[in-house]
């Protein structure tokens, strides 16, 4: 296990509560198949987004909610995740002689004020279950803590985030919650989907989770809303991944240890977001991603404005 300290202190950083929600597991064991090659030799994780690597984005959400703790599950090949997160000291040494303060500031802050990473390996690929169940012990029974997933970039208001909203809502409901959001019909079985009851949450509000089911055919999704990597769990939750069977895709799904705890009578909730969310995994939405925050970006926004003007104008490439 490893652990680096962004070396300064948080204002809750010393509290002791054991109901306190700081912990955050993020597996990033991946492979990264549907990004290769690009992901051959860089984990998908660090493909830039303008001009951060996707994992970047992950960690400052959670950290910004009030996680201080930032778990990554991790395996051979990925070691630029954990070396992007660290000091470099030859590189602030050559910034700070050449008088480069803003990228100074900007290598010396890739871990947030407060954060401290620590890492745990997945040694075989047996899922998303799995992997959280390789983070184990660092989580004690009654301790509930968050699993997001780094390929799904969430945009939203980073002064009230879709985490931040849910983890108010966890205080709020005092029960586990799952984000969500609803995709096409013909997407159900790309994703998690989960059943309110024939009452799904309006946008920026939570209700009761009654079931869910990884990955099902169209005709047995109980609704479209489907979970998009971002969840706050109880610590029991590791106790059902021990004895969670492979489900679907022969994978341990943590759908399904989800599913069981409901079964057994355990309150979750659904909390449906409102930002926009880019599946970074995928060739599609890192591109989306990159041009979305592109147009927002003080450096790249009036070049990407242009840029798209010309194609709007000029018509030859869309047409293409
Ligand atoms: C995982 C989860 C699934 C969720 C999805 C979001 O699936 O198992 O429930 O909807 O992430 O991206 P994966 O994409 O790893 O197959």
């Amino acid at each position: 296990m490893k652990r680096y300290d962004s070396g300064r202190k948080s204002s809750h950083e010393e509290r002791r509560n054991p109901k306190m929600l700081n912990k955050v597991i993020i597996p990033v064991a991946g492979l990264g198949t549907r990004v290769l090659p690009a992901s051959k030799a860089i984990p998908k994780e660090m493909l830039p987004v303008v001009d951060k690597p996707v994992i970047q984005y992950v960690v400052e959400e959670a950290v910004a909610a009030g996680f201080t703790q930032i778990i990554l599950v991790t395996r051979s090949g990925k070691a630029s995740i954990e070396d992007h997160f660290d000091r470099n000291a030859e590189l602030d040494e050559v910034l700070a002689t050449k008088g480069k303060d803003e990228l100074l500031h900007a290598v010396r802050n890739t871990l947030p004020a407060g954060a401290q990473l620590i890492s745990v390996r997945q040694d075989q690929a047996l899922g998303l279950g799995h992997a959280v169940l390789c983070a184990a012990e660092l989580i004690r029974d009654e301790e509930d803590f968050a699993v997001m997933l780094p390929d799904m970039l969430i945009d939203s208001d980073s002064q009230f985030s879709d985490l931040k909203q849910m983890v108010a809502h966890y205080h709020e409901h005092q029960c586990g919650q799952i984000m969500v959001e609803s995709v096409p019909e013909d997407q159900v079985e790309r994703y998690g989907i989960v059943d309110c009851g024939g009452m799904p949450p309006a946008v920026g509000t939570s209700s009761k989770l009654h079931n869910l089911v990884e990955k099902p055919g169209r005709s047995e999704a109980p609704s479209n809303l489907a979970i998009v990597g971002r969840y706050i769990l109880p610590g029991k939750i590791m106790q059902l991944l021990r004895t969670t069977q492979a489900g679907a895709g022969g994978e341990i799904q943590l759908t399904d240890a989800i599913k069981s705890l409901v079964a057994s009578g355990d309150l979750l909730h659904a909390f449906t977001m409102s930002g926009e969310l880019y599946d970074c995994g995928n060739k599609s939405g890192l591109l989306q991603a990159n041009l979305a925050l592109g147009l927002k970006h003080s450096e790249t926004s009036a070049d990407m404005k242009q840029f798209i003007e010309t194609i709007l104008n000029n018509g030859t490439l869309l047409s293409k």
